[in-house]
């Protein structure tokens, strides 16, 4: 071969890379180009085509400039049902729960909610069930529009500009004088965008005062609270300012901390403004022992309700879904409501939150496969089997607790004095608490299935105590 032949060949080479290098810089940016675009479309997917302020409390008018997500908000008016979520009963009314559960009627005897219980539905309900529900049949406070209504402008109204403040007025209005007032300002909306989201910048943001002061008391204890790090990060700072979920907590703890406005435990009453528990931290004991710790106007321990057989000073626990999440190991990794109960759905290159909130068991392909690459069927199945697990060991403490109800009043018919009973009626309210606690959370267990168990099994244990402190009365 000579030398100027393997210099053509050379050159052909040389040529064919100038070619490929051209061809590959304009693939690229051609491809740079367009994730630009898509990266301006992911950013900025929305026109504002009207103003929307803080007193914007209609979704329809926040809809016109975010029809994707105001489009899947609307459908929480349709009915969902799982073996244990959603609701049975008809579309007009879910199912009584204390009709379903006996025991669940009779720990309540004392109470309203012996009147009526029902299962849960989607957020288009909330104000209207809470409206019809005839707990209403007995007095309730002014406090109880906090979770079921666009409440925010009212608050701000009666506090002269200081939501908190205004809020603080209200558990001693009676529910009518402050519904109607909702209704009259016009914010007579459930739970709507700008409660969730700042209508300047679409940030997530909190406005519920009472999630706002209940995290400000547990910063403020000592409380471990290791899935919510911006905790642990301001408790090592400089304290000048409390801590403030909308400037302390990541992006990440919102989209959980949206849903702790709400979906918590809490006392609610004329007697003293909403409160949630969380001053000696986020366990189920934690809040026994804040409740146990308070005193009423009377100087008297604090209660919800004597229980009408036994006499027992009660603890009512309402729907701890934060709380008992934060005890499960998704909360510890990191693992956010939103991520199983508003997963995203490709929407061309733009990523959509699902505002259609309900039961993840409906859309495991979006909600749980992102993270776990398992069958469908195989991850219903590992979730049925901890519900079930938690659903048969809720039974066994309901019998339980039952039993120490009969034992009480077997142990009353034959002469046992108040006094004497004490030691069992305290045994009563510990058992009851554990038992209503993980009755009232939603998940079934699933949220933190060995939690749940932990507490179920010294729900037991309790009523089994008392049950065998009545019987030494009688030997
Ligand atoms: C890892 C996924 C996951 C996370 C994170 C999660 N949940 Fe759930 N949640 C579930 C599952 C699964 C159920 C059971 C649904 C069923 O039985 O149909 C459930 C049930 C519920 C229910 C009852 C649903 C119904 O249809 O009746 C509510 C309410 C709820 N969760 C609220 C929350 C809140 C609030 C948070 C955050 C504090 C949260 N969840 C975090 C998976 C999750
Ligand atoms: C801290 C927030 C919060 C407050 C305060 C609150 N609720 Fe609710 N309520 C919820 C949540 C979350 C649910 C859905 C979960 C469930 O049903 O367990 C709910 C469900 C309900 C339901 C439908 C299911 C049922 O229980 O029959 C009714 C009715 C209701 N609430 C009435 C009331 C009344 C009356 C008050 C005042 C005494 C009140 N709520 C105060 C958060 C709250
Ligand atoms: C302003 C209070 C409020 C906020 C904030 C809130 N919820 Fe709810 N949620 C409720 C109430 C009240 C109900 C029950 C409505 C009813 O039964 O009429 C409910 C019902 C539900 C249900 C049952 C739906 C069904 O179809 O049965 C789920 C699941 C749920 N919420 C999850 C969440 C999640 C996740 C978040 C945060 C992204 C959240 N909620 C934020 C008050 C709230
Ligand atoms: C209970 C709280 C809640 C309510 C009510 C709510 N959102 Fe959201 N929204 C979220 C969460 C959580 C995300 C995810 C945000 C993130 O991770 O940064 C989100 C995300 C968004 C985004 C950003 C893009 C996306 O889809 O992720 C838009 C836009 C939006 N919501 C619009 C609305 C509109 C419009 C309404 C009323 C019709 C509304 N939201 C009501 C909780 C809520
Ligand atoms: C954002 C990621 C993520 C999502 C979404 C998610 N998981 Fe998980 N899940 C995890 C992680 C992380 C663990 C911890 C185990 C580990 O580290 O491997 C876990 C653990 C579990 C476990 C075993 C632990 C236990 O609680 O007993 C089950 C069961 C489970 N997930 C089911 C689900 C289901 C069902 C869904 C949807 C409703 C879901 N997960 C959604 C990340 C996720």
């Amino acid at each position: 071969m000579s030398k100027t032949g393997k210099k053509a060949i050379g050159g052909g080479i040389f040529i064919a890379v100038i070619i490929v290098t051209a061809l590959a810089a304009a693939g690229i940016s051609a491809l740079l180009v367009n994730i630009f675009e898509r990266k301006m479309e992911a950013g900025n997917p929305y026109v504002r085509l009207v103003e929307v302020d803080e007193d914007t409390t209609d979704p329809a008018v926040w809809g016109k400039n975010w029809p994707k997500q105001y489009d899947s908000y609307k459908r929480t008016a349709l009915a969902t049902r799982t073996r244990f979520g959603g609701h049975g009963g008809s579309e007009a009314l879910p199912e009584e729960k204390i009709e379903r559960d006996p025991w669940l009627k009779r720990m309540f005897l004392g109470y309203a909610f012996s009147i009526d219980y029902r299962d849960r539905r989607g957020h288009a309900y909330m104000l209207q069930d809470q409206e019809q529900t005839d707990r209403q049949t007995k007095p309730q406070s002014g406090s109880c529009m906090h979770c079921h209504a666009s409440i925010m402008p009212v608050y701000r109204a009666l506090g002269d500009g200081d939501a908190l403040a205004g809020m603080n007025k209200t558990h001693a209005m009676s529910y009518q004088e402050l519904n109607k007032m909702v209704h009259d300002m016009g914010h007579a909306h459930p739970v709507s965008c700008v409660d969730c989201h700042s209508p300047d910048d679409m940030q997530l943001r909190v406005t519920r005062p009472a999630f706002i002061v209940g995290m400000q008391r547990l910063a403020e204890s000592t409380a471990p609270v290791p899935a919510i790090p911006s905790i642990e990060i301001w408790r090592q700072g400089s304290r000048s300012q409390p801590y403030d979920p909308n400037v302390d907590a990541t992006r990440g703890e919102m989209r959980s901390f949206v849903c702790g406005q709400c979906h918590v435990e809490y006392y609610c009453s004329s007697k003293f403004p909403l409160t949630f528990p969380w001053g000696d931290g986020l366990k189920m004991e934690d809040a026994e022992k804040f409740w146990d710790g308070l005193t009423m106007d009377d100087g008297h321990r604090f209660y919800d309700y004597k229980h009408k057989e036994s006499g027992a000073e009660i603890l009512k626990a309402q729907h701890p879904e934060f709380e008992l999440w934060n005890q499960g190991i998704h909360a510890r990794s990191g693992v956010a409501c939103a991520d199983c109960h508003m997963p995203y759905q490709r929407d061309g290159a733009s990523k959509v939150s699902d505002h259609w909130v309900r039961s993840p068991l409906l859309n495991v392909n979006r909600s749980c496969q992102p993270c776990h690459h398992i069958s469908e069927s195989e991850l219903l199945a590992r979730v049925d089997s901890i519900q079930q697990k938690n659903f048969d060991l809720l039974q066994r403490a309901g019998v339980a607790l039952m039993d120490l109800l009969d034992a009480v009043n077997d142990a009353k018919e034959r002469g046992a004095t108040d006094e004497q009973l004490r030691p069992a009626l305290e045994l009563q309210r510990k058992a009851q608490w554990r038992l209503d606690y993980i009755a009232a959370e939603n998940s079934m267990g699933f949220h933190a299935p060995q939690e749940a168990a932990r507490i179920l099994g010294e729900s037991a244990d309790y009523a089994r105590q008392g049950q065998i402190e009545t019987m030494k009365l009688l030997r």
